[in-house]
């Protein structure tokens, strides 16, 4: 028996002998307040085959609606106010009380370093509260397990993140092992989107908006490049095609005095298909490197918010279907930054004997491949993913 003295408070936490964290069910809290989300959630299971019984997530959209961009200042102090909120919900939703959790699992980065320091420094209050452990969780590494917290995907699984803030191919290997293929050199292409929106006169985040336009739109009007497609490998760039679309706008609005609906729409669909197009044929070449290592069952996996793209999504599934390789698409709320992911990624590290103490800190940069980290400058907003 553990006495646990925090604000002067007593808890008595009872140790029973429990066995081995491998194979026993596991109940894990997570936090997420890496950009600007806050999030808590609670899943439950052991490594491969785990429910998610609560995940909340409070969003900031507004709070930086008025600035362009997400403010680390603002939303550090988002964070730091609503992070108790969202797991005093979060534990309410699973009907449990923090003597059923096993640990307490939190993003400790990559990220903006205010929200991540709130997360951890909240996760710090209450594993001393209730003399839980601490799992720090890298947020890409949440992102990139979620494949198996959905559909349980075997080791060694094809990974695409594809966000506002990131865009790489890895080769999930084990909770911990993970081979960065390549990735974008310059914007990630949810960052493009919201740029094409904004240049287009689009409400933000642009994804959604440019993906509506696009459908009435024809893409062969203004073809837009592909760069880096004549080079081989998986690296991709963006950062052209808003240079394109914006020389194709202005060139239509010079010899129109403005662009009609029609223009909008064939301008979003032109750019839409060029970054369907880039991704799809990376994908292709990362598929067959994964190919290649032989793997007993073959998987190709999404996340980010860009997966939501209806045309992207079909582009990945057709070239992965060409190449015998099941396509696995999580639900959105699991594809873009929630706590269950968090979560789960947080049991796979206990499952296997890890976990941290206060000593845990805040890191703004993680590679999730220490031995190929992402170039300088892939995906601009860098924080997000
Ligand atoms: O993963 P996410 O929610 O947040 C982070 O970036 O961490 O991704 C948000 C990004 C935004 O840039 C948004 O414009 C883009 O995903 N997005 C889309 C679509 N829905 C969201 N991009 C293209 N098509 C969509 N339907
Ligand atoms: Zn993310």
């Amino acid at each position: 028996m553990t006495i646990v003295h925090a604000q002067g408070q007593c808890y008595l936490r009872m140790k029973q002998v429990q066995p081995d964290p491998m194979t026993r069910e596991l109940t894990i809290l997570g936090l997420e307040s890496s950009c600007d989300d806050t999030a808590a959630a609670v899943v439950r299971g052991v490594a491969g085959q785990a429910r998610v019984l609560a995940s909340v997530v409070y969003g900031q959209t507004e709070l930086h609606a008025d600035f362009g961009g997400v403010v680390p200042e603002i939303a550090a102090r988002a964070h730091a106010e609503k992070l108790d909120l969202c797991v005093e919900e979060a534990m309410a939703k699973a009907g449990i009380g923090f003597d059923a959790l096993d640990a307490i699992a939190v993003t400790a980065g990559p990220g903006l370093i205010g929200g991540v320091l709130s997360g951890v420094m909240c996760a710090k209050g209450l594993a001393a509260a209730t003399g839980l452990p601490i799992v720090g969780v890298n947020h890409l590494a949440g992102h990139a397990l979620t494949p198996r917290l959905t559909d349980g995907a075997p080791f060694p699984y094809l990974m695409l993140l594809v966000s506002g803030g990131h865009c790489q191919f890895l080769i999930a290997e084990g909770p911990e092992r993970f081979s960065r293929l390549g990735g974008t050199i310059d914007d990630a292409p949810g960052e493009a989107f919201d740029k094409t929106a904004r240049l287009l006169g689009l409400p933000q985040p642009g994804g959604p908006h440019v993906e509506r336009e696009a459908q009435s739109g024809d893409a062969n009007r203004y073809p837009m490049p592909r760069p880096l497609l004549d080079r081989p490998g998986c690296d991709m760039s963006f950062s052209g095609l808003k240079t394109a679309l914006l020389r194709a706008r202005d060139s239509v609005v010079a010899e129109k005095g403005g662009l009609t609906l029609q223009d909008r729409a064939d301008l979003a669909a032109g750019f839409q298909s060029a970054v369907a197009a880039i991704l799809t044929e990376k994908s292709r070449r990362a598929l067959l490197e994964y190919v290649a290592l032989k793997p007993a069952k073959r998987s190709f996996a999404v996340a980010g918010g860009v997966a939501a793209n209806s045309v992207i999504r079909a582009a990945l599934m057709d070239v992965s279907a060409k190449l015998d390789t099941e396509f696995i698409a999580p639900p959105l709320a699991l594809c873009t930054d929630n706590a269950a992911m968090i979560a789960y990624a947080g049991l796979e590290r206990f499952a296997a004997g890890k976990s941290d103490d206060m000593a845990l800190s805040a890191r703004p940069r993680w590679p999730l491949d220490e031995r190929s980290p992402a170039l300088l400058g892939s995906g601009k907003k860098g924080a997000k993913a």
